[in-house]
């Protein structure tokens, strides 16, 4: 007999991890909830409204596997309780979530584990971190350790910046709660890489490493961003980088996590800067990272229901790296104002009868027409042969996308593809 899925979140990355999984020969049917309006052609919406719900639905609509998109979802400990109910689950526990919920967590945990990172002090007390400011000038990154919708991390050119920083988000409580914790680290140099590894528990597998763009503007100017645009694979990137990131940061990660005890089920995303002294790892996600899915997965020639149902349930069928069949680049459209306070409710043109991938994350369809919903509102991707090829069939389809004040970064993977 077929099975059933159900995806909880309703973002792009959803919208891709649907996608993907409804092409599997075993998949009869992807149930996603909440979803949104973009994902009708693969999976069917569902909602199951206050927390708990989830358990009840996936048993009522038989449900095989869960997926759970989101970190915090993970965070809060919906796939400790789905599991108690007696489903399997894709997605970390609770406790091995605060690998991304709590970032000082996350940087002793690398410490014990011995992976290469930025140096980093920890404070939760403002007067003694900007004291400890004042005597160590440098250039810092300052991160609240709670989670800040991928707010939290403020890039700081000087001593002075620093210390702002440090006020906005523990004294001006910027992100809440999230901040009541600063990490302060050594700024470092280097392109970034994200890392896809799928852990079941004990052993890994890992995708074809992938490249985002956090800033808003053209040539990594502007605000930081969710993320605007990815693609695969980086060609700066050979089999022995690769290897290290393994041996140096993979390895040694799973290692800690059994060592601890930590039950991790789920895709782990390793995010990693690549200084001239080697790969150091910024952070750990415990979740499939958005816009990256975006390319990732159509660039995988495998089953992703096998996959992320063996993981589940503790038996990877495959270990190590996963194949990769050609490139794929996507294009992120985000609303005017994003990532402040982006326009919504907008009309969007050229939709319908477009070809290609494209991926939805703020959108609704409103009286027979789509209407923008979100920050980040599509994803437009191509896979080619090539990356250069996959970049222009991806530019051509984000183009033919039109609503007001879209704004899209034209130049992702283009320095990458020319090389
Ligand atoms: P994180 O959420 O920790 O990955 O930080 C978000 C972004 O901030 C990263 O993708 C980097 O662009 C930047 N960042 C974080 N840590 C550092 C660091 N130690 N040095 C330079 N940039 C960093
Ligand atoms: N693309 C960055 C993230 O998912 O965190």
């Amino acid at each position: 007999m077929g099975q059933r899925v159900l995806v909880i979140g309703s973002g792009g990355r959803e919208h891709a991890l649907a996608w993907k999984l409804s092409q599997s020969p075993r998949v009869e049917e992807v149930l996603v909830g909440p979803g949104n309006d973009g994902m009708r052609d693969v999976a069917r919406r569902v909602d199951a409204g206050e927390d708990g719900g989830w358990a009840q639905l996936a048993r009522r609509e038989k449900v095989d596997l869960v997926v759970i998109g989101p970190e915090n979802p993970l965070v809060e400990g919906l796939a400790d309780r789905l599991r108690a109910a007696g489903l399997a689950v894709f997605g970390p526990s609770a406790a091995a979530a605060r690998l991304e919920g709590d970032k000082a967590f996350a940087k002793a945990f690398m410490e014990a584990a011995g992976v290469p990172t930025a140096r980093a002090e920890i404070f939760d007390d403002a007067t003694r971190a900007l004291r400890w400011l004042d005597e160590h000038p440098g250039r810092w990154v300052v991160k609240a350790a709670g989670l800040a919708a991928g707010k939290g991390v403020i890039v700081c050119d000087d001593a002075a910046q620093a210390s702002e920083a440090v006020h906005r988000i523990m004294q001006e409580q910027a992100f809440g709660t999230a901040g009541a914790t600063v990490v302060i680290e050594e700024r470092l140099e280097g392109p970034e890489l994200s890392v896809f590894a799928v852990l079941d528990g004990h052993r890994a597998a890992w995708f074809a490493p992938s490249r985002d763009h956090k800033r808003l503007l053209e040539g990594d100017r502007g605000p930081n961003t969710g993320g605007m645009g990815a693609f695969t694979p980086v060609p700066d990137v050979d089999e022995a980088l690769m290897r290290r990131v393994i041996d140096e940061v993979l390895d040694p990660t799973v290692e800690e996590l059994r060592r601890r005890g930590l039950d991790y089920r789920g895709l782990l995303y390793l995010g990693l800067m690549l200084t001239a002294d080697g790969p150091r790892l910024l952070e750990y996600n415990c979740r499939f990272g958005d816009p990256e899915t975006q390319v990732v997965l159509p660039a995988y020639p495998g089953d992703l229901y096998e996959l992320l149902d063996g993981a589940a349930r503790g038996h990877l069928p495959v270990e190590g790296g996963l194949p990769r069949e050609g490139a794929a680049v996507g294009f992120v459209l985000a609303s005017e104002g994003y990532p402040v306070s982006p326009r919504k409710g907008l009309p969007i043109d050229g939709l319908e009868g477009a070809e290609g991938l494209i991926f939805h994350a703020g959108t609704r369809r409103h009286e027979g027409r789509w209407l923008t919903a979100g920050g980040r509102v599509l994803c437009a991707v191509a896979r080619a042969d090539e990356l250069g090829e996959a970049r222009r069939r991806a530019l051509h389809l984000a183009e033919g996308l039109r609503f007001p004040g879209a704004q899209i970064r034209r130049d992702i993977a283009a320095r990458e593809a020319a090389s």
